[in-house]
């Protein structure tokens, strides 16, 4: 029962942490994701920084990565990823080579989710469906305890539907992805527009970043709705909106009793929440003839992936131990 490292690696920032086998987190330690122009091998370098200094103050058996991408079926490459540098990169193998402990790859949404049904808002949902809002949006669904990975191992894309033929583009080549729509890229695209345009609704964040527009961040636009702001009330509810729109889709396509919502943008909660659930109760397909899933917010916040890829390195582990 010996703690073991988890790893989220997001389009914005790698958080590490120790966790012990009732998903507790014992320490953590972050660091900024290396910008997607630099090589994959900077994102190695930062995880194996990171790991390498937890190491020092724990006795770690295994270390789980989630990484925001394309994780293939056999769980060892990072097949696409749209907002980090990864191209068909052998993630398992390059950090096997310099880590000295089993390792675990798979999709950041997806560890969330095992994270969620082990310890969070999950636990005893038999068909839940997973969605994490961060730069982009993630997707998991887990069956009777099991993650579905489709016949690939990339299952799970909900960020890349569209759902605006002709909108945004998106990193990953196309335009109108529900993540350019609802995630916090799209919260803080949509701020920092209205800031340039000096539109008088942006006033309060204009002056709470003293005009450099640059400086708009997505918790710091959760911070001014809590205060009241009404532009960044508005923008969550938006957000929100296509989130609720977007659930009662995946509703029709998956039919799962609970929809878990996490990732920095639902720490916003009900000023994110409310709206979601308001907007998938309009969408529903059906609706007034069927049952309803639930739509709840992660209990263990922007932890979940860490927490998850940290459990099931620890069933790696395990088997490792058996196999030698
Ligand atoms: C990627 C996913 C990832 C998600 C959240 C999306 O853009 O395609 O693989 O899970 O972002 O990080
Ligand atoms: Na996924
Ligand atoms: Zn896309």
């Amino acid at each position: 029962r010996v703690p073991t490292v988890g790893i989220d690696i997001g389009g914005t920032k790698v958080m590490a942490g120790v966790v012990d086998a009732d998903g507790t987190v014992l320490e953590r330690v972050r660091a900024e994701t290396p910008e997607k122009s630099k090589s994959a091998k900077a994102v190695e370098d930062t995880i194996t920084e990171l790991v390498l200094d937890l190491t020092d103050r724990h006795d770690v058996h295994a270390v789980g990565i989630g990484a925001a991408g394309w994780v293939d079926a056999d769980r060892s490459r990072v097949l696409f990823a749209p907002h980090l540098a990864w191209r068909n990169e052998p993630l398992r193998d390059a950090l096997s080579a310099r880590l000295a402990v089993p390792i675990l790859v798979d999709n950041d949404a997806n560890t969330a989710a095992w994270g969620e049904w082990r310890f969070g808002a999950g636990r005893g949902e038999d068909h839940l469906v997973m969605i994490t809002l961060g730069t982009g949006i993630g997707g998991a669904i887990l069956e009777e305890g099991r993650i579905k990975r489709g016949a690939y191992g990339v299952a799970g894309e909900f960020g890349h539907i569209q759902v605006v033929p002709g909108g945004h583009r998106c990193p990953c080549g196309n335009r109108g992805c529900w993540e350019q729509y609802s995630s916090g890229n799209a919260l803080v695209r949509e701020a920092r527009e209205l800031a340039a345009a000096e539109s008088p609704v942006a006033h309060g964040i204009i002056e709470r970043v003293g005009g450099q527009v640059a400086d708009i961040t997505g918790p710091l636009i959760t911070e001014l709705a809590r205060q009241g702001d009404p532009m960044c009330v508005e923008l969550l509810q938006e957000i929100g909106q296509w989130l609720g729109v977007g659930i009662a889709n995946l509703a029709a396509a998956l039919d799962p009793s609970c929809f878990v919502v996490g990732g920095g943008v639902s720490e916003a909660d009900d000023l994110l929440i409310a709206p979601a659930r308001e907007a998938f109760r309009r969408q529903l397909t059906g609706r007034g003839y069927r049952p309803e899933a639930r739509i709840v917010r992660a209990e263990l916040g922007t932890d979940a992936g860490m927490v998850g890829a940290a459990d099931l390195a620890r069933l790696v582990a395990r088997r490792f131990r058996r196999a030698n």
